[in-house]
């Protein structure tokens, strides 16, 4: 497969090229310096002049917080941009995965959120990524789109690797265990995008890794399996808070664990488990 990747230089996208890489596909990585997706005018013939068989959107604003403060912005790449995708590959023929976010969802749920459980976002960043999906299945209702969540990887920013530097450098971490989510490691989301693309997969999966865990959850697992494998550790507590104890300019969805049953069935292998995905996200990370 021929496959740009938007968003190339960012967790996801960068981890997604080279797995398309190693895995025999033409990776095109498509990043900011190709076109600042603010400049949405700019998009789809920069992106046309590819003529990738399949465009993977994960280029996206996702400083959560700093959406609450800049939503220009943030609709721009998240909606606006992404429509402009949209309507290239429509205009060449093309296949299109564009990557969405459980903060669609509001979190009031107390099971996992199936796909087509009703959006109900409640804040910038989740409104914009809300309006981008509906603005990509509006010109390209073939689409696919695959929502993820607390994304980890070795590129890029994440928790994993605030942990790992607060971990290092303080006695006492101080972490919110009010919020439950799935752990998701770049790693395993690409392989599972790449499946996905191959047996040329329509419309709206969820994909995260299994199991589910607080923040605290997270935080404890990441310390412990950092330990073992030797990082430097010098936290002697890690204290569960509330949310309300860590005010933040974006809330967010207390429940936002995705429910994996559709694509299961189309994967044919079983999904990892978080904390077996940590433990191989922090073995990259040490290479
Ligand atoms: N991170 C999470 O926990 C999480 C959770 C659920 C869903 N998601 C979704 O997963 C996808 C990938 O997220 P990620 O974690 O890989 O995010 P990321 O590391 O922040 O990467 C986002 C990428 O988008 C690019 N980008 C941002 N603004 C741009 C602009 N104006 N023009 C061109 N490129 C721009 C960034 O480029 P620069 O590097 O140049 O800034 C970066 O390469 C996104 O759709 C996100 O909404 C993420």
């Amino acid at each position: 497969m021929k496959v740009l990747v938007t968003g190339a230089g960012g967790q996801l996208g960068s981890e997604l090229c080279a797995r398309l890489s190693r895995a025999g596909h033409a990776a095109i990585p498509f990043t900011r310096n190709d076109v600042d997706f603010t400049q949405v005018a700019r998009v789809r013939d920069a992106l046309a002049a590819h003529q990738a068989e399949w465009v993977v959107n994960c280029a996206a604003y996702t400083q959560v917080d700093k959406a609450e403060s800049d939503s220009a912005t943030a609709f721009a790449v998240n909606r606006d941009a992404a429509r402009a995708v949209a309507e290239a590959v429509t205009g060449y023929g093309g296949r299109l995965l564009h990557v969405s976010t459980d903060f669609v969802f509001d979190g009031t749920q107390s099971h996992p959120y199936r796909e087509d459980d009703t959006p109900n976002p409640i804040g910038v960043y989740a409104q914009s990524k809300w309006d981008g999906e509906q603005a990509v299945r509006a010109v390209l209702p073939e689409a696919l789109i695959v929502r993820t969540a607390w994304v980890h990887g070795t590129h890029g920013n994440n928790f994993v690797k605030t942990m790992l530097r607060l971990a290092a450098e303080r006695e006492e971490l101080r972490v919110v265990d009010d919020q439950i989510g799935s752990p998701s490691w770049t790693g395993d989301i690409a392989d599972a995008l790449i499946v996905l693309m191959q047996q040329d997969a329509r419309g709206c999966y969820h994909f995260t890794n299994e199991g589910v865990a607080s923040w605290y959850d997270f935080a404890v697992a990441i310390i412990h399996e950092a330990r073992v494998l030797g990082f430097p550790i010098k936290v002697q507590r890690v204290t569960p808070i509330p949310t309300s104890g860590y005010p933040t300019p974006a809330r967010r969805p207390a429940y936002s664990v995705l429910d994996k049953q559709k694509i299961r069935a189309v994967l044919g292998r079983p999904i990892p488990h978080w904390r077996e995905a940590l433990v191989s996200m922090l073995r990259e990370l040490q290479k």
